[in-house]
Protein backbone atom coordinates (compact mmCIF):
# COMPACT_ATOMS: atom_id res chain seq x y z
CA UNK A 1 0.00 0.00 0.00
CA UNK A 2 0.59 3.57 -1.25
CA UNK A 3 -0.21 6.86 -0.34
CA UNK A 4 0.04 8.92 -3.44
CA UNK A 5 -0.99 12.48 -4.31
CA UNK A 6 -4.23 12.60 -6.65
CA UNK A 7 -4.21 16.51 -6.79
CA UNK A 8 -2.80 19.83 -6.53
CA UNK A 9 -3.48 23.07 -6.60
CA UNK A 10 -1.96 26.68 -6.03
CA UNK A 11 -3.02 30.33 -5.28
CA UNK A 12 -0.34 32.87 -5.26
CA UNK A 13 -1.21 36.66 -4.26
CA UNK A 14 -2.48 38.78 -6.86
CA UNK A 15 -0.30 41.34 -6.92
CA UNK A 16 3.25 40.87 -8.55
CA UNK A 17 6.28 42.86 -7.55
CA UNK A 18 9.55 43.09 -9.93
CA UNK A 19 12.74 43.67 -8.16
CA UNK A 20 12.94 47.27 -10.05
CA UNK A 21 9.56 48.07 -8.53
CA UNK A 22 10.91 46.74 -4.95
CA UNK A 23 13.81 48.87 -5.21
CA UNK A 24 11.19 52.28 -5.34
CA UNK A 25 10.73 51.18 -1.98
CA UNK A 26 13.71 49.55 -0.45
CA UNK A 27 17.62 50.07 -0.97
CA UNK A 28 18.56 47.39 -3.66
CA UNK A 29 18.52 46.82 -7.13
CA UNK A 30 17.37 44.22 -9.91
CA UNK A 31 20.78 43.53 -10.60
CA UNK A 32 21.98 42.78 -6.82
CA UNK A 33 18.81 41.00 -6.32
CA UNK A 34 18.83 38.44 -9.56
CA UNK A 35 22.89 37.66 -9.60
CA UNK A 36 22.69 36.97 -5.85
CA UNK A 37 19.26 34.57 -5.89
CA UNK A 38 17.45 34.36 -9.20
CA UNK A 39 14.72 36.08 -8.15
CA UNK A 40 12.95 38.62 -10.22
CA UNK A 41 10.04 39.20 -9.15
CA UNK A 42 7.31 37.66 -6.11
CA UNK A 43 3.40 38.40 -5.26
CA UNK A 44 2.78 40.57 -2.17
CA UNK A 45 -0.58 40.02 -0.24
CA UNK A 46 -2.99 42.98 -0.41
CA UNK A 47 -6.03 41.61 0.25
CA UNK A 48 -5.34 37.99 0.32
CA UNK A 49 -4.97 36.09 3.98
CA UNK A 50 -2.61 32.90 4.27
CA UNK A 51 -6.24 31.29 5.23
CA UNK A 52 -7.97 33.22 1.75
CA UNK A 53 -4.68 31.67 -0.73
CA UNK A 54 -4.35 28.07 1.64
CA UNK A 55 -8.32 27.74 0.70
CA UNK A 56 -8.18 27.99 -2.40
CA UNK A 57 -5.12 26.24 -3.59
CA UNK A 58 -7.23 22.92 -1.19
CA UNK A 59 -10.15 24.14 -3.68
CA UNK A 60 -8.08 23.52 -6.50
CA UNK A 61 -6.51 20.26 -5.52
CA UNK A 62 -9.80 18.71 -4.85
CA UNK A 63 -11.24 19.89 -8.37
CA UNK A 64 -8.61 18.03 -9.72
CA UNK A 65 -8.87 14.77 -7.47
CA UNK A 66 -12.54 14.86 -8.45
CA UNK A 67 -13.55 14.99 -4.70
CA UNK A 68 -16.01 17.34 -2.65
CA UNK A 69 -14.77 18.87 0.57
CA UNK A 70 -16.91 16.89 2.85
CA UNK A 71 -15.09 13.97 2.23
CA UNK A 72 -12.01 14.84 3.58
CA UNK A 73 -10.72 13.22 6.68
CA UNK A 74 -7.64 15.52 7.45
CA UNK A 75 -6.45 18.84 6.91
CA UNK A 76 -2.97 19.79 7.80
CA UNK A 77 -1.57 23.32 6.90
CA UNK A 78 2.27 23.83 7.01
CA UNK A 79 2.86 28.19 8.16
CA UNK A 80 4.90 30.29 9.99
CA UNK A 81 2.88 32.96 9.06
CA UNK A 82 -0.55 32.10 10.20
CA UNK A 83 -3.44 34.72 10.80
CA UNK A 84 -4.72 34.16 14.17
CA UNK A 85 -2.58 32.03 16.93
CA UNK A 86 -5.35 30.03 17.18
CA UNK A 87 -7.61 29.18 15.55
CA UNK A 88 -5.45 27.41 13.20
CA UNK A 89 -4.79 28.02 9.65
CA UNK A 90 -6.08 24.59 9.26
CA UNK A 91 -9.55 24.60 11.10
CA UNK A 92 -10.02 28.43 9.28
CA UNK A 93 -9.29 25.93 6.36
CA UNK A 94 -11.55 23.45 7.38
CA UNK A 95 -14.84 26.06 7.95
CA UNK A 96 -13.85 27.97 4.16
CA UNK A 97 -13.95 25.00 2.04
CA UNK A 98 -16.51 23.18 4.12
CA UNK A 99 -14.33 20.55 4.74
CA UNK A 100 -17.02 19.59 8.09
CA UNK A 101 -15.99 15.79 8.62
CA UNK A 102 -12.02 16.39 8.96
CA UNK A 103 -9.55 16.82 11.32
CA UNK A 104 -7.61 20.07 11.22
CA UNK A 105 -4.13 21.53 12.28
CA UNK A 106 -1.39 22.91 11.70
CA UNK A 107 1.98 22.17 11.60
CA UNK A 108 5.11 24.74 12.24
CA UNK A 109 8.28 23.68 9.99
CA UNK A 110 8.89 26.59 8.31
CA UNK A 111 10.01 26.16 4.58
CA UNK A 112 10.68 21.91 5.23
CA UNK A 113 6.84 22.29 6.95
CA UNK A 114 5.06 20.74 3.51
CA UNK A 115 7.32 18.09 3.47
CA UNK A 116 7.19 17.68 7.31
CA UNK A 117 3.21 17.77 7.13
CA UNK A 118 3.48 15.26 4.08
CA UNK A 119 5.02 12.76 6.15
CA UNK A 120 2.34 13.30 8.75
CA UNK A 121 -0.43 12.56 7.13
CA UNK A 122 1.19 10.34 5.13
CA UNK A 123 1.59 7.86 8.68
CA UNK A 124 -1.97 8.78 9.37
CA UNK A 125 -3.26 7.17 6.08
CA UNK A 126 -1.15 4.33 6.05
CA UNK A 127 -2.19 3.52 9.83
CA UNK A 128 -5.77 3.41 8.50
CA UNK A 129 -6.28 6.30 10.63
CA UNK A 130 -7.90 8.92 8.06
CA UNK A 131 -8.53 6.97 4.63
CA UNK A 132 -6.85 10.67 2.98
CA UNK A 133 -5.62 14.20 3.59
CA UNK A 134 -5.20 17.63 2.16
CA UNK A 135 -2.02 18.90 2.70
CA UNK A 136 -1.16 22.15 2.56
CA UNK A 137 1.86 24.83 2.85
CA UNK A 138 0.83 28.30 3.09
CA UNK A 139 2.24 31.84 3.80
CA UNK A 140 1.99 35.49 3.76
CA UNK A 141 5.96 36.46 4.49
CA UNK A 142 5.26 39.96 3.87
CA UNK A 143 3.73 40.62 7.40
CA UNK A 144 6.83 39.27 8.86
CA UNK A 145 9.51 40.79 7.14
CA UNK A 146 11.26 44.18 8.44
CA UNK A 147 11.30 45.98 4.91
CA UNK A 148 14.37 48.38 6.11
CA UNK A 149 16.35 45.06 5.93
CA UNK A 150 17.07 45.04 2.41
CA UNK A 151 19.17 41.65 3.35
CA UNK A 152 15.54 39.73 3.85
CA UNK A 153 12.90 41.36 2.31
CA UNK A 154 13.84 41.01 -1.23
CA UNK A 155 13.87 37.24 -0.95
CA UNK A 156 10.52 36.33 0.25
CA UNK A 157 6.96 36.01 -1.33
CA UNK A 158 3.13 35.29 -0.85
CA UNK A 159 1.07 32.06 -1.82
CA UNK A 160 -0.46 28.33 -0.89
CA UNK A 161 0.32 25.43 -2.60
CA UNK A 162 -1.90 21.84 -1.56
CA UNK A 163 -2.01 18.56 -1.98
CA UNK A 164 -4.99 16.02 -1.60
CA UNK A 165 -3.71 12.05 -0.63
CA UNK A 166 -5.50 8.76 -0.75
CA UNK A 167 -4.11 5.21 -0.59
CA UNK A 168 -3.19 3.90 -3.89
CA UNK A 169 -0.81 0.84 -5.27
CA UNK A 170 2.04 3.95 -5.87
CA UNK A 171 3.08 7.04 -4.80
CA UNK A 172 5.26 8.37 -1.69
CA UNK A 173 8.11 5.80 -1.64
CA UNK A 174 9.89 7.04 1.85
CA UNK A 175 10.32 10.46 3.51
CA UNK A 176 13.86 11.60 5.64
CA UNK A 177 13.29 14.89 7.81
CA UNK A 178 15.36 16.30 10.81
CA UNK A 179 16.01 18.98 12.90
CA UNK A 180 19.23 20.91 14.45
CA UNK A 181 17.33 23.26 17.03
CA UNK A 182 20.68 24.03 18.38
CA UNK A 183 21.31 26.34 15.29
CA UNK A 184 17.81 27.71 15.04
CA UNK A 185 18.68 31.28 15.91
CA UNK A 186 19.87 31.73 12.92
CA UNK A 187 16.94 32.24 11.30
CA UNK A 188 14.13 34.08 13.69
CA UNK A 189 11.09 35.72 14.17
CA UNK A 190 10.10 35.89 18.08
CA UNK A 191 6.34 36.23 18.88
CA UNK A 192 5.35 38.15 21.96
CA UNK A 193 7.27 38.29 25.07
CA UNK A 194 6.07 37.23 28.57
CA UNK A 195 3.32 39.80 29.11
CA UNK A 196 1.31 39.79 32.32
CA UNK A 197 0.34 41.62 35.58
CA UNK A 198 3.56 40.35 36.78
CA UNK A 199 6.04 41.10 34.16
CA UNK A 200 5.42 43.89 31.18
CA UNK A 201 6.79 42.42 27.86
CA UNK A 202 6.40 44.36 24.98
CA UNK A 203 3.31 43.78 23.40
CA UNK A 204 4.47 43.65 19.48
CA UNK A 205 5.62 40.28 17.54
CA UNK A 206 9.67 41.40 15.87
CA UNK A 207 9.95 40.33 12.48
CA UNK A 208 12.04 38.00 10.55
CA UNK A 209 15.99 37.85 11.04
CA UNK A 210 18.28 35.63 9.01
CA UNK A 211 22.28 35.30 9.11
CA UNK A 212 21.78 34.46 5.47
CA UNK A 213 25.49 32.60 4.89
CA UNK A 214 24.84 30.11 7.94
CA UNK A 215 21.36 29.44 6.39
CA UNK A 216 23.35 29.33 2.90
CA UNK A 217 26.03 26.82 4.12
CA UNK A 218 23.61 24.94 5.88
CA UNK A 219 21.34 24.06 2.47
CA UNK A 220 24.06 23.43 0.48
CA UNK A 221 25.30 20.82 2.78
CA UNK A 222 22.28 19.92 4.46
CA UNK A 223 19.97 19.52 1.18
CA UNK A 224 21.87 16.89 -1.01
CA UNK A 225 22.70 14.85 2.00
CA UNK A 226 19.15 14.37 2.98
CA UNK A 227 18.29 13.91 -0.50
CA UNK A 228 21.11 11.12 -0.92
CA UNK A 229 19.64 9.35 2.42
CA UNK A 230 16.09 9.31 1.13
CA UNK A 231 17.57 7.84 -2.60
CA UNK A 232 19.49 5.31 -0.64
CA UNK A 233 16.44 4.07 1.42
CA UNK A 234 14.54 3.76 -1.72
CA UNK A 235 18.00 1.87 -3.21
CA UNK A 236 17.74 4.44 -5.84
CA UNK A 237 20.52 7.26 -7.36
CA UNK A 238 20.00 10.70 -9.09
CA UNK A 239 19.97 8.58 -12.60
CA UNK A 240 16.95 7.43 -11.56
CA UNK A 241 15.03 10.37 -10.65
CA UNK A 242 13.09 12.75 -13.42
CA UNK A 243 12.35 15.84 -11.68
CA UNK A 244 13.76 17.25 -8.06
CA UNK A 245 11.37 19.60 -6.39
CA UNK A 246 13.53 21.25 -3.94
CA UNK A 247 12.88 24.48 -2.00
CA UNK A 248 12.82 27.75 -3.96
CA UNK A 249 14.92 30.14 -2.00
CA UNK A 250 18.03 30.67 -4.27
CA UNK A 251 19.43 29.82 -7.62
CA UNK A 252 22.43 29.26 -6.75
CA UNK A 253 21.65 26.77 -3.36
CA UNK A 254 19.99 24.70 -6.41
CA UNK A 255 22.62 24.63 -8.95
CA UNK A 256 25.10 23.45 -5.75
CA UNK A 257 23.07 20.60 -4.87
CA UNK A 258 22.62 19.75 -8.81
CA UNK A 259 26.35 19.73 -9.00
CA UNK A 260 26.35 17.44 -5.97
CA UNK A 261 24.31 15.16 -7.11
CA UNK A 262 25.97 15.10 -10.32
CA UNK A 263 22.39 15.28 -11.90
CA UNK A 264 21.45 17.63 -14.82
CA UNK A 265 20.56 21.04 -13.98
CA UNK A 266 17.33 21.08 -16.51
CA UNK A 267 16.50 18.20 -13.85
CA UNK A 268 15.45 20.78 -10.94
CA UNK A 269 12.19 22.81 -12.45
CA UNK A 270 12.26 26.44 -10.56
CA UNK A 271 9.46 28.72 -9.71
CA UNK A 272 11.84 31.03 -7.99
CA UNK A 273 12.41 33.79 -10.65
CA UNK A 274 8.60 34.61 -10.20
CA UNK A 275 7.57 33.67 -6.92
CA UNK A 276 10.58 34.46 -4.68
CA UNK A 277 10.71 32.17 -1.62
CA UNK A 278 7.91 31.29 -0.18
CA UNK A 279 8.65 28.97 2.42
CA UNK A 280 6.15 26.31 3.59
CA UNK A 281 4.26 27.12 0.18
CA UNK A 282 7.35 26.68 -2.52
CA UNK A 283 7.36 23.14 -2.80
CA UNK A 284 3.09 22.55 -3.11
CA UNK A 285 3.08 25.45 -5.55
CA UNK A 286 6.47 23.92 -7.76
CA UNK A 287 4.15 20.17 -7.74
CA UNK A 288 1.81 21.88 -8.68
CA UNK A 289 3.40 23.64 -11.41
CA UNK A 290 4.85 20.29 -12.90
CA UNK A 291 1.22 18.65 -13.14
CA UNK A 292 -0.16 21.72 -14.92
CA UNK A 293 2.28 23.11 -16.99
CA UNK A 294 5.44 20.62 -16.94
CA UNK A 295 3.66 17.72 -18.20
CA UNK A 296 4.69 15.20 -15.04
CA UNK A 297 3.10 11.76 -15.77
CA UNK A 298 2.01 8.52 -13.95
CA UNK A 299 5.24 6.41 -12.46
CA UNK A 300 7.90 9.56 -13.27
CA UNK A 301 10.08 9.82 -10.02
CA UNK A 302 10.54 12.71 -8.09
CA UNK A 303 12.60 13.70 -5.32
CA UNK A 304 11.66 16.36 -3.26
CA UNK A 305 13.71 18.38 -0.61
CA UNK A 306 12.99 21.41 1.92
CA UNK A 307 14.98 23.08 4.54
CA UNK A 308 14.89 25.86 6.17
CA UNK A 309 14.09 27.88 9.60
CA UNK A 310 14.40 25.27 13.08
CA UNK A 311 16.35 24.24 11.74
CA UNK A 312 14.80 21.49 9.44
CA UNK A 313 15.48 19.45 6.43
CA UNK A 314 13.61 16.93 5.14
CA UNK A 315 13.32 15.06 1.53
CA UNK A 316 11.11 12.70 -0.35
CA UNK A 317 10.68 10.12 -2.98
CA UNK A 318 8.17 9.46 -4.96
CA UNK A 319 6.53 7.41 -7.95
CA UNK A 320 4.56 10.10 -8.61
O1 LIG B 1 14.23 29.43 3.16
C1 LIG B 1 15.53 29.50 3.63
C2 LIG B 1 15.79 30.94 3.74
N1 LIG B 1 16.99 31.53 3.43
C3 LIG B 1 17.90 31.23 2.49
O2 LIG B 1 17.90 30.30 1.77
C4 LIG B 1 18.97 32.26 2.39
C5 LIG B 1 20.35 31.69 2.17
N2 LIG B 1 21.28 32.78 1.96
C6 LIG B 1 21.37 33.45 0.80
O3 LIG B 1 20.69 33.13 -0.17
C7 LIG B 1 22.37 34.57 0.71
O4 LIG B 1 23.15 34.61 1.89
C8 LIG B 1 21.67 35.95 0.51
C9 LIG B 1 21.07 36.03 -0.90
C10 LIG B 1 20.60 36.19 1.53
C11 LIG B 1 22.69 37.08 0.65
O5 LIG B 1 23.76 36.91 -0.25
P1 LIG B 1 25.27 37.07 0.24
O6 LIG B 1 26.12 36.85 -0.94
O7 LIG B 1 25.46 36.16 1.43
O8 LIG B 1 25.31 38.61 0.65
P2 LIG B 1 25.73 39.27 2.04
O9 LIG B 1 24.66 39.12 3.04
O10 LIG B 1 27.11 38.81 2.40
O11 LIG B 1 25.81 40.78 1.63
C12 LIG B 1 26.80 41.24 0.69
C13 LIG B 1 26.57 42.72 0.46
C14 LIG B 1 26.53 43.54 1.75
O12 LIG B 1 27.15 44.78 1.47
P3 LIG B 1 28.69 45.05 1.89
O13 LIG B 1 28.74 44.88 3.37
O14 LIG B 1 29.49 44.01 1.15
O15 LIG B 1 28.93 46.43 1.44
C15 LIG B 1 25.07 43.78 1.97
O16 LIG B 1 24.81 44.97 2.69
O17 LIG B 1 25.32 42.94 -0.20
C16 LIG B 1 24.56 43.92 0.55
N3 LIG B 1 23.14 43.61 0.40
C17 LIG B 1 22.40 44.13 -0.57
N4 LIG B 1 22.67 45.01 -1.55
C18 LIG B 1 21.67 45.32 -2.38
C19 LIG B 1 22.40 42.76 1.15
N5 LIG B 1 21.14 42.72 0.67
C20 LIG B 1 21.11 43.56 -0.39
C21 LIG B 1 20.10 43.93 -1.30
N6 LIG B 1 20.41 44.81 -2.27
N7 LIG B 1 18.84 43.43 -1.24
Amino acid sequence: MAVRIIGTGSCLAEKEVTNDELAKYVDTSDEWISSRTGIKKRRIAIEETTTSMASEAARRALEMAGRDASEVDLIIVATVTPDYYTPSVACQVQAEIGADNAIAFDVNAACSGFVFALNTAKMYIETGYTKNALVIGAETLSKIMDWNDRGTCVLFGDGAGAAYLEESDMGIINIVQGSIGKKGMVLNCRARKTNNVFVQGEIEPDFLHMDGQEVYKFAVRQCPKCLLEALEKADMTPEDIDYFVLHQANVRIIQSVAKRLKAPIEKFPMTLDYTGNMSAASVPVMLDELVRERGIKRGDKVAVSAFGAGLTYAAAIIEW
